[in-house]
């Protein structure tokens, strides 16, 4: 048997695969598992209390199946959970073990994008309400204004299958159309919900061609090479064996698997594994 010590990824659902799709590519050769919770996506619209309480507990089924990093490739896990499972709940793990976020990685880069110092966030109204964005970015770029924007339905419409359909174009132009109509000087959109990327077609058909679209896959990808290159006694313990497995707490792995290829850009093959 093999004695893998692989990275762990986790999303609510789907989302997190085009994530992992920038990291696989640019990280090939580790061992990776990616844990859907899509038996309770989507995540979006939960409180504080239920995000981090799920968040933690798929966190935790990752460090029991081996995994000593884990990568919350979801931005509202990032934005709800994150804190409180670096500050209170790893206290209580294996010293070793870490967890990383999306959001800070994307706040650190995407200030370099805008010409206008004026950028749109998309996210879930989970992410926008914790104003995560808000903070992190001008954490890192005082002079840029960010302008916010909840997109609720947009999850719901790529976790059904509409993306491509005729009918989600409604609400991807309504979206827009209230971001944009913030200010008139946005010249930059960072999609911050790992779904978002699905329906990146017909955001770019609604949008003026001086507006950048930035989904956040080869940010966080990006930055986890650095994090691994900075932290050579985590990077010494992952194995590499170049395995890529897929669980889903959803029991119907067919569905998952039809859509997680869809999301993933290759055949994903997956295994239910259950919620206490
Ligand atoms: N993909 C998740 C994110 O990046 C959101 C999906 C959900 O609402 O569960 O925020």
């Amino acid at each position: 048997m093999l004695n893998k010590q692989p990275i762990g990824i986790f999303d609510s659902g789907y989302g997190g695969l085009t994530v992992f799709r920038s990291i696989a590519d640019q990280l090939p050769g580790y061992d990776y598992i990616y844990l859907g919770d899509n038996a309770r996506a989507p995540y979006g619209n939960r409180s504080f209390h239920t995000i981090h309480q799920y968040t933690w507990e798929c966190v935790q089924m990752l460090f029991k199946m081996g995994c000593p990093l884990v990568i919350l490739a979801c931005n509202t896990a990032s934005a709800k959970a994150l804190r409180t499972i670096q500050q209170q709940d790893l206290k209580n793990e294996d010293a070793a073990k870490r967890v990383l976020g999306v959001i800070r990685p994307t706040a650190e880069v995407i200030g370099d994008y805008t010409r206008t110092k004026q950028i749109g966030v998309l996210g879930t109204k989970g992410t926008v309400q914790s104003e995560s964005y808000l903070i992190e970015i001008n954490h890192f770029f005082s002079e840029v204004k960010v302008h916010q924007q909840a997109c609720p339905l947009w999850v719901p419409l790529i976790e059904n299958g509409e993306y491509d359909q005729p009918g989600a174009d409604y609400f991807v132009k309504k979206y827009l159309d209230q971001v944009l109509a913030q200010s008139g000087q946005i010249d930059t959109l960072l999609l911050a919900c790992t779904h978002y990327p699905l329906l990146q077609e017909k955001i770019r058909a609604y949008l003026p061609a001086h507006i950048k679209v930035v989904p956040q896959g080869d940010i966080v990808a990006e930055s986890l090479r650095n994090y691994l290159q900075r932290h050579p006694e985590m990077e010494q313990n992952l194995s590499r064996n170049g395995t890529q497995e897929f669980f889903t707490t959803s029991d119907d792995t067919s569905d998952f698997d039809y859509h997680a290829s869809l999301f993933f850009s290759e055949q994903v093959i997956s295994e239910y594994i259950p919620l206490k």
